[in-house]
Parts: C-alpha cells; sequence; structure tokens
C-alpha cells in the first residue's frame, strides 16, 4: 500500500487532482484546510439520496430502518476506529468546531466565577473563542500555555498552570499552523493526576496519524470530516460515557428528549441527548466511506508518507534560502508554515496560485499565533498522502520565479 501512495497511482480516485487551474495542472497544498474527496465518499452521498434517503429514528417504515441501521453502523464503525469504549460516546456534531462549542456550552453550565480554564497559545480559534465566550458569561478565566521559538509548548509552564481552579484543559493534537504534534498523553496525565478533564482538539490529528482514545485517556475528542476525507458539514465528539451523562444537554429538539410536557421536560440517553434535530444523514454516509477508505490504506502508510513529504519539503525549501520557517517542533505533521523574506504571504500566494499551486496564506485562524513570532501572516502548505514531490519541485520552482519577480 506505501507503493500505492509514494507511485502516485493512489491520486486516480481523487478525480479533482487532474483538474487545471489556469492552464496549470492543480497542485493542492491546502490539506489542513479540508482535503480532497475520493470518489467512494461522494458514491456513498450520492446513493444515500438516490436510494435510500429517509429520515433516521423516526418510522416504522422500510427506508426509514435501514437508513437508521446504516446511519448507526457508522456510529459503530467511527468509535471502533478511534477505539471508543462504547459507539454511545461517539456524539455526530457538524465538525471539530461544534464538537468544542458542545463542550464549552454543556460542560461550561458545571462552572463558576473563577474557575479556570487551560488552553495553549497555539490553538485554533474554535479552541479559544468558545471558552472566552464562557468567560465572559461565568466569569471563569482563560490561562495560556506558552509556546517556544520552535513551535513546542512550554511543558513547564504548562505544569505550573494546573492548579485546583481548573476545570478543563483543552488543546489540540496537531498545530494546523505550525504542524507541532503536541505531546497529549503526557499533557493529559499531569491534568489528571490533578483530577482534571481534558479535550483534545483533533481536527489536524485524525487524519496523519491512528487515535486511540483509550489509550490517550483523552476526556474529549473533537474531529471533522471534511479534514479526513470525507464530507464537510460532519463531524465527531468523542466523550467519556460518564462525564458525558453528567454534562446537561447542549441544544434542545427532538431526538434529544425523551417525555415532554409543559411541565416538565426529560432527556433521552446518549448519544442521542446530544443530537437534537434531524442529523446530517447523507454525510455521515461519506463520513464512514472516508473512513473505510483511510482504514484500507493505513495510517501507518499514510503517517510514513507524508512524513517523507515533510522532510523533503523542509529540505528543499531551506536549500532555497530567504526562507523563514515558522515552527521547527521535533515531532511534527505534514505541515510547513513559512515566510520568504522581504515578501508578503499574499503576493507570494497569489503568484502561486497562478501557477496552479493551491497553498494557504494568512492567519490560519490562529491569530494570537502571529501575534507570538511578531509576523503578519504565513505561507502554509500542507500534505495529504496524494500528494508528490514532484509537485514539491513545482512549488520550489514556484518560489523562485516569486522571488526573481520582487528582485
Ligand atoms: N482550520 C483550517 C485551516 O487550518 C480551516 O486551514
Amino acid at each position: 500500500m506505501y507503493e500505492k501512495l509514494a507511485s502516485g497511482t493512489i491520486r486516480k480516485d481523487f478525480p479533482i487532482l487532474s483538474r487545471q487551474i489556469y492552464g496549470k495542472p492543480l497542485i493542492y497544498f491546502d490539506n489542513a484546510a479540508t482535503t480532497q474527496k475520493p470518489r467512494q465518499v461522494v458514491e456513498a452521498i450520492c446513493k444515500y439520496y438516490y436510494e435510500d434517503n429517509a429520515n433516521v429514528h423516526r418510522g416504522v417504515h422500510y427506508l426509514s430502518q435501514q437508513a437508521t441501521a446504516a446511519f448507526e453502523g457508522v456510529r459503530t464503525q467511527i468509535a471502533a476506529f478511534i477505539n471508543a469504549r462504547k459507539s454511545c460516546e461517539l456524539i455526530f456534531t457538524k465538525g471539530t468546531t461544534e464538537s468544542i462549542n458542545l463542550v464549552a456550552s454543556s460542560l461550561g453550565q458545571m462552572m463558576h466565577e473563577g474557575d479556570e480554564i487551560v488552553i495553549s497559545a497555539i490553538e485554533h480559534h474554535a479552541n479559544i473563542v468558545p471558552w472566552q465566550m464562557l468567560c465572559e458569561v461565568k466569569k471563569t478565566r482563560l490561562r495560556i500555555i506558552p509556546v517556544l521559538d520552535n513551535g513546542e509548548l512550554d511543558m513547564e509552564a504548562y505544569n505550573g498552570l494546573l492548579n485546583k481552579h481548573t476545570r478543563i484543559v483543552a488543546i489540540t493534537h496537531v498545530s494546523n499552523t505550525l504542524g507541532t504534534i503536541n505531546p497529549v498523553k503526557d499533557m493529559i496525565a499531569a491534568a489528571h493526576e490533578k483530577g482534571i478533564p481534558v479535550l483534545v482538539d483533533g481536527a489536524q490529528g485524525l487524519s496523519h496519524m491512528r487515535v486511540d482514545v483509550q489509550d490517550m485517556d483523552c476526556d474529549f475528542y473533537c474531529f471533522s470530516g471534511h479534514k479526513i476525507y470525507g464530507p464537510m458539514g460532519i463531524g465527531g465528539l468523542y466523550g467519556k460515557e460518564e462525564l458525558l451523562n453528567r454534562m446537561p444537554p447542549y441544544q434542545g429538539g427532538g431526538e434529544m428528549i425523551d417525555q415532554v410536557t409543559f411541565e416538565k421536560t426529560t432527556y433521552n440517553e446518549l448519544p442521542y441527548k446530544f443530537e437534537a434535530g434531524t442529523p446530517n444523514v447523507a454525510d455521515v454516509m461519506g463520513f464512514g466511506a472516508a473512513i473505510s477508505y483511510i482504514d484500507h490504506l493505513g495510517l501507518e502508510h499514510i503517517g510514513k508518507w507524508e512524513t517523507e513529504l515533510l522532510q523533503y519539503a523542509t529540505t528543499a525549501l531551506k536549500r532555497t534560502g530567504d526562507i523563514n520557517i515558522i515552527g521547527e517542533a521535533k515531532s511534527k505533521a505534514g505541515v510547513i508554515s513559512f515566510l520568504i523574506k522581504g515578501i508578503h504571504p499574499y503576493d507570494a500566494g497569489t503568484i502561486l496560485d497562478h501557477l496552479g499551486i493551491a497553498i494557504r496564506t494568512g492567519t490560519h485562524c490562529t491569530q494570537p499565533i502571529m501575534d507570538r513570532f511578531g509576523i503578519p501572516g504565513t505561507m502554509r502548505a500542507s500534505f495529504s498522502f496524494y500528494n508528490t514531490k514532484a509537485e514539491i519541485d513545482e512549488l520550489i520552482r514556484g518560489i523562485e520565479q516569486v522571488k526573481k519577480m520582487f528582485r
């Protein structure tokens, strides 16, 4: 299977990769923003709408029962993929952002003035703002783990932040901007020693490495379908059963209830207590197909090839000169943020775009990182298993062209 990745033959599963952009073959290096979808995922969504469409958990008729079984089958599949103890510990959400908002909003109802929430300096806005909104309402306090110059978190400072007021630690598994892979297992163990639960933002984690929530021992793991070759608008929240059972519902509506009267409503059991309204069944089908696809390729092969691409790109970028790489942690996923000296990232990104090369430029929803490093933004290339070394060579040629144009 590794050969299939290294040789690029896997690309035939992704029709979009044979597109031309401005007359040039598309080179897609914006995988941290969203990954492309293999045919298998798109076909699963089409099949659901063409052949199987019905609401779930709501009807005795054949189609509804079939849709319900397929929907719950994907829940079981994804719960097994992350090694959750039970499938009821997996709640379907719109994606990582909603998963974090769900926890902040629900667990937040159990917090009080003076309680502390520990996050890190390299979080995506999705793992900053929901906690800040909670602080405004509950008068809780945000504490920030600082980041070192190489993009790693300051672990000594982290341990110093954990105290009797800390109610939750919320940290990213992999930084979408710096590529840093945080030592989440150690961080969770340190928090648990003090009885503090930990939420892991896994938006950039799940697609690059095998995630075992029991081994990691996280209390919550949040992820998005579209970052792992599935559809947009679907994602998951893994939570430990005991914690989820204690938490109040997030949204009210159909499905999340047990009995409703005007005097009092009682709530459904897990996972339905947190799934108000008709769920996004079609995209759950696509998500299941994406997980099957990844599982078939093997995350160990994916991780190996992406690491090779990252090393190849890092060496090649350094060799070109005038490049400042932001984030050189020892442990990194396939994300590389950089600046070309003296050239604004937007200018460089626009020229590369006209060469058919899609990278992301800007602050990547991590403005505090830019402030910390005193930069306006970065250019970011983020890799997937379908990228090739030849594409990286094209990126380097493009960067040389950018440099020439600005001299
Ligand atoms: N969070 C996404 C990114 O890093 C959108 O690009």
